[in-house]
């Protein structure tokens, strides 16, 4: 069974061939990060016109990568939602075609169980019941998974997520788009304990965040600072150390206090800040300290992509949850499962 994975919720194409649920047979990703870098941040309406421009042509890369023929797929599977609606348009329109006029199934994929998915692609052997921690530029959220396919949502951020947090973060250091691996490499070379920041939510009970303080935070003791250092690296890199520790700390906290409370054997980490090499390292020390396992995909499958979605499509497929030809993308899209 071979499916075709669409991903265009945000300012990234990508296009995926995937058979028997776990040979990729093309992995394919187009970033347009230099067309809005210099703004500081995705600009909608020309993340859509880039998908329009770069879809058709990475599809038939993806084919000849995978050396099937459209004739071959057996299933398109494509990102409904959340994302924006634009760039979301451009994915589910060509998923739609493709879909009638090969006579195939459509198979619709919240962009969330992409990335729970993401964690299933390098392993097979994953242990439940597991705690969930997708953390992206427009997510942080703790699911409780007694089993696979099964989703407890158990807390979520009241303001900014995570990524949104150090993206913010990044551009307040006079920083670019997107932030997140940037203040992870300044962080790396820094000294968290010089400019310490309060960790959030840290003494309550429940499992929601909250990551617009630290960065209000951040604005206040530094901005001044900031403009007249000069240059100052060590500076810039303490800071950042400081800020990555705080929300890093948030994420790992609550996500083990889930762990212990909820009695989960695993952790999965999914979302483009599950790419962050402290939030990695961190999460498997105190995996190690409860004695549970951790499932981290490698990088390049937690930032996203389109094998994630082909992915999530496979169970999907097998449980004959197709899409019909009135499929519209949806901005906002709870995760529903
Ligand atoms: O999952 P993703 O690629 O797209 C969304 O669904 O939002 O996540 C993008 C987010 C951005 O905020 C980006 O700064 C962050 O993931 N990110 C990172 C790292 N790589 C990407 N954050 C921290 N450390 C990284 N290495
Ligand atoms: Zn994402």
């Amino acid at each position: 069974m071979i499916i075709l994975g669409i991903e265009t919720s945000c300012d990234e194409t990508a296009v995926a061939v995937l058979e028997d649920g776990h040979i990729i047979r093309a992995d394919l990703i187009s970033s347009q990060i230099d067309l809005h870098k210099k703004y500081g941040g995705v600009v909608p309406e020309l993340a859509s016109r880039r998908h329009i421009e770069v879809v058709d042509p990475l599809i038939q890369e993806a084919l000849i990568q995978s050396g099937c023929t459209l004739r071959e797929i057996d299933a398109i599977a494509v990102t409904v939602g959340p994302g924006l609606i634009g760039a979301l348009m451009v994915g589910v329109s060509i998923a739609k075609s493709l879909s009638y006029a090969l006579g195939i199934p459509l198979l619709p994929i919240h962009h969330l169980e992409g990335h729970i998915s993401a964690a299933f692609i390098e392993h097979k052997d994953v242990d439940f019941p597991s705690v969930a921690l997708i953390v992206s530029g427009g997510h942080t959220n703790l699911y409780f998974m007694e089993k696979k396919g099964n989703y407890r949502l158990l807390g979520q951020t009241i303001d900014d997520a995570a990524g949104e947090a150090l993206d913010k973060g990044a551009r307040l250091l006079g920083y670019g788009y997107p932030g997140g691996p940037i203040i992870d490499r300044l962080a790396r070379k820094g000294n968290p304990e010089r400019f310490p920041f309060l960790v959030p939510y840290r003494s309550t009970k429940h499992y929601n965040f909250s990551f617009s303080g630290i960065k209000t935070a951040l604005s206040q003791r530094f901005s001044g600072r900031i403009e007249k250092s000069e240059g100052d690296l060590s500076l810039i890199q303490d800071i950042a150390a400081g800020y990555q520790d705080a929300v890093v700390g948030s994420l790992v906290e609550k996500t083990i206090s889930a762990v212990e409370k909820e009695k989960a054997n695993n952790i999965i980490l999914g979302g483009g800040v599950a790419a962050n090499s402290l939030l990695r390292r961190r999460i498997k020390e105190e995996a190690g300290r409860v004695g549970v396992a951790t499932t981290i995909p490698s990088p390049s499958y937690c930032t996203d992509n389109a094998v994630m979605i082909a992915k999530a499509g496979v169970s999907h497929y097998k449980r004959k949850d197709f899409a019909s030809m009135n499929l519209s993308p949806m901005a906002n899209f709870e995760f529903y499962i």
